[in-house]
């Protein structure tokens, strides 16, 4: 750690509610133990393109309520090559940045296990995305934000299919993982979340519909995760629509408004907690790590667990649902 001076930070992949609390406990925190920080812009594009400024204290006031990152992001295609790596790992040097906190989620650290390994560079990750799929943390941040919007859309849309008892299928992000789509559903009270971690969507329909999911409503909910192995929320009211057409169909995709909006107080903590850590783990000369949250304790997670590791959804959770929606 002793040869720790300069600390860079920067946000990838989609962003998610909270990152901007989690950009300003990172630089105060760097700052408080005496680092200079540095802000990347445009995730690790901007290593590559040399968009990096110093960041003070000041650079990051005001920002713990924002939604989006004002680091910017990308997904950057470039990054994936040896001479993107190359030129991202030169141009940090010039800047004499010694060590990254890179806030993101499996793509953004899968990219910083590759680059600290070819550069020995010390990184350490914080689990930014609202999908909630990295292994080793209970929360990732931005997750309870986009859970809250989601149950803030569906609220209103059961409004609707109940007066015209209609069966909406609501198609929630996650890529690949149900954590919004399942959670979502319970909090609205859905009658059902069509998840990939469980059984095939088909599967997952028919029992619903033999389950008599309609038998003391007049309308319904579905969650869908997004996913091709749920096919999303189209293809399953497609389906509905040819085997039961006694429904009334209806499909609501949520998109990116669930990335969106002023982060909830429990995501503005989870990043603050995790941002601060992610200097003490530097401290302690820890690299290549994910900060997590494990029952309320912090802990680090090796990034090849945190990125290659399913993180399973409850059957608990599964089994509640299927319990209160009769
Ligand atoms: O990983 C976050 C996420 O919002 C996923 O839930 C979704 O599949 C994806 O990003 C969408 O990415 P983009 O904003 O690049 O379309």
């Amino acid at each position: 750690m002793a040869h720790i001076k300069t600390i860079g930070i920067l946000t990838s992949g989609g962003d998610a509610p909270g990152m901007n609390a989690a950009i300003r406990a990172v630089t105060r925190s760097a700052i408080y133990n005496g680092f200079k920080v540095k802000g990347i812009y445009r995730g690790y594009r901007g290593l590559i393109t040399n968009e990096i400024v110093d960041f003070k204290t000041q650079n990051v006031s005001n920002i713990i309520q924002q939604g989006g990152t004002i680091l910017k992001t990308a997904r950057c295609k470039e990054f994936t090559t040896p001479e993107g790596r190359k030129l991202a790992y030169e141009h940090m040097r010039n800047h004499e940045i010694d060590a990254l906190v890179v806030i993101g989620g499996d793509g953004s650290l899968t990219g910083a296990r590759i680059f600290a390994e070819e550069f020995d560079v010390p990184i350490v990750g914080l689990p930014g995305t609202i999908d909630n799929d990295l292994y080793g943390t209970d929360h990732t941040i931005g997750y309870d934000t986009a859970l809250n919007t989601i149950m803030w859309c569906v609220d209103r849309i059961r409004d609707t299919a109940s007066s015209h008892e209609r069966l909406f299928f609501i198609e929630v992000m996650g890529r690949n993982a149900g954590f919004l789509a399942i959670n979502g559903a319970i909090a609205t009270g859905a009658e059902a979340a069509i998840i990939p971690e469980i059984s095939t969507p088909e599967e997952q329909l028919d029992q619903l519909i033999q389950n008599g999911f309609r038998k003391s409503k007049n309308s319904s909910i579905v969650l869908v995760a997004e996913s091709p192995r749920t096919g999303g929320a189209m293809a399953l009211a497609d389906r509905v629509k040819e085997k039961y057409p006694q429904y009334d169909t209806r499909v609501t995709i949520l998109g990116h408004l669930q990335r969106g909006g002023s982060p909830t107080a429990q995501d503005r903590i989870l990043a603050s907690r995790l941002g601060a850590a992610a200097i003490d783990a530097l401290i302690e000369g820890q690299r290549n790590v994910m900060i997590g949250d494990d029952d309320e304790k912090i802990v680090y997670v090796p990034f090849s667990k945190a990125i290659h590791k399913d993180k399973p959804v409850d059957p608990e959770l599964v089994e509640t649902l299927r319990r209160l929606s009769i």
